[in-house]
């Protein structure tokens, strides 16, 4: 109808002054679903310096009363799951079903942050100076944790919501402030989880939500002297991010190649369905995804054949029937993994299934017999294609996850648990699931990547511990 959703500053929705706006398109219809403001760069310094004044009263707010107001945000949160979930489903094609559950596990995961929050922050450390070297008992440190300022949290599209909380609540809990630029595709989604934290009654200034073209204020954002922190959930951009920021703590997450290797003695049902599971849900828009399939060849036909069996039992269409199998983000989306399917193609990969895409819509796929010449065998397609590598040892699959320029997890399917912690010791990522398709929740959990999967690491208490700094007071006695 026109409307243009408002952005979030100083406790209020407004307009932006450069009267555009930045379309959504949905995957689905393809059509413009919404609009939101195309904020200016001096909108963006106004909020900076705004979020940088509420931040130095919000620091001074009793721990407390800062969890109270979370856990007042995280049931609010809940109690507009139906909403947030249609947007959700609108802007990013997420199945029904799923749209809600991200909702609820935002609000736990805010619950849990408040909680945790007072648990870690509630205490300090005491130290004295005798026990290093030529000292007497004439020091007497206090150690605490303190905020850092202005925490900026840039989520991608898959977790517009998710990956929001996630960097909102541990910056909240430690008395950051926070600036939020959501990604376009689910920033209405993310604005409406903003009202949330709105009506929770927080003060004013110390959330702030700018949208608009990364552009734009993508790098005026990433490279503000005001911003003190940036959490970042996203691709590429964040390899370019990391390179611009100024001298601040980053957390990034950037994707991955996870690889799942199968061993002779794993339970193939088990590992079928734990490979659909893992390769295909949210049409393998997550990057903990199954990326690649390592197995061994004695029992590759047999996994095949069980995966594919699956694999027919997808459904696949639109996000509002709860379809397993949805529109993939966007159009340019689907031309990358098309390419990635049609280079498969011509290097002699084995198709399991038709390639088959109407519009944005790519049914699932499984390619069989990939090899380390064709650019799925490395590349992510964040879409329903799938990958196989058959090996003929366990060194070839730990060689392969670990010549990838990624490191997020991996997985091994194995009944002999020995082996699998050698195998879990030797790949390079930042997390090995055994017996399990990789995942980052619970999300109290660490998570994080190697190599070009990122810096730092994430989960409920890590993200608290990255959003504050140590402040030391030393007592000297006479
Ligand atoms: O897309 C990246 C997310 O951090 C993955 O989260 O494992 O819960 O789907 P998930």
């Amino acid at each position: 109808d026109g409307e243009v959703f408002k952005y979030y500053f100083d406790g209020e929705w407004r307009k932006s002054s450069s009267g555009k706006s930045v379309g959504i398109v949905n995957p689905t219809s393809r059509k413009t679903q919404y609009k939101v403001q195309a904020c200016t760069q001096e909108e963006v310094n106004k909020v900076i310096e705004n979020a940088k004044t509420a931040q130095k009263a919000w620091a001074k707010t009793p721990l407390w009363k800062r969890a109270e107001l979370l856990h007042k945000a995280a049931a609010i949160l809940k109690e507009h799951k139906a909403p947030i979930a249609e947007c959700l489903v609108k802007e990013i094609a997420k199945p029904a079903k799923d749209a809600v559950t991200e909702v609820v596990r935002s609000g736990d995961l805010v619950s849990y942050c408040a909680e945790e929050g007072v648990r870690i922050l509630g205490e300090g450390k005491f130290l004295t100076s005798d026990s290093f070297p030529g000292n007497e008992r004439t020091k007497y440190c206090l150690v605490s944790k303190i905020p850092l300022g202005v925490v900026l949290a840039i989520p991608p599209f898959n977790y517009p919501v998710n990956l929001a909380v996630s960097k909102i609540a541990p910056a909240l809990i430690a008395g950051n402030s926070l600036v939020l630029k959501p990604p376009t595709q689910g920033a209405v989604a993310a604005l409406h989880m903003v009202h949330c934290f709105h009506l929770a009654g927080f003060p004013k200034g110390l959330i702030s939500c700018v949208t608009g073209k990364g552009s734009e204020i993508g790098d005026f954002l990433t490279m503000h002297p005001g911003v003190n922190c940036i959490s970042f959930t996203g691709g590429d951009t964040g390899i370019a991010i990391s390179k611009k920021a100024g001298m601040v703590p980053l957390q990034m997450e950037l994707g991955g190649k996870d690889a799942c290797i199968v061993l002779e003695d794993a339970d193939l049902d088990f590992v079928a369905s734990n490979i659909v599971k893992g390769g295909f849900s949210y049409s393998g828009q997550r990057c903990t995804a199954v990326k690649v399939v390592l197995v061994m060849d004695s029992v590759a036909d047999a996994l095949v054949e069980k995966v594919n069996a699956k694999v027919a039992k997808l459904t696949v269409g639109p996000p509002e029937d709860d379809c397993d199998i949805t529109p993939v983000v966007s159009e340019s989306s689907s031309n990358f993994i098309e390419g990635l399917v049609l280079d498969a193609k011509e290097k002699g990969a084995t198709f399991c299934q038709e390639y088959k895409r109407d519009g944005n819509l790519i049914w699932p796929l499984l390619l069989d017999n990939v090899r380390p010449d064709m650019r799925i065998a490395w590349e992510e397609p964040f879409g329903p294609v799938l990958p196989v590598i058959r090996i003929n040892s366990v060194e070839e699959g730990i060689h392969h996850c670990n010549a990838s320029n990624f490191g997020l997890q991996g997985c091994i399917f194995t009944r002999d648990i020995n082996k699998a912690i050698l195998i879990s010791d030797a790949m390079e990522t930042g997390t090995v699931q055994i017996n399990s398709a990789p995942a980052r929740g619970p999300d109290h959990f660490p998570f994080q990547g190697l190599k070009d999967s990122g810096i730092g690491s994430q989960g409920i208490t890590n993200s608290i511990n990255m959003m504050t700094k140590i402040k030391s007071t030393v007592i000297n006695l006479p």
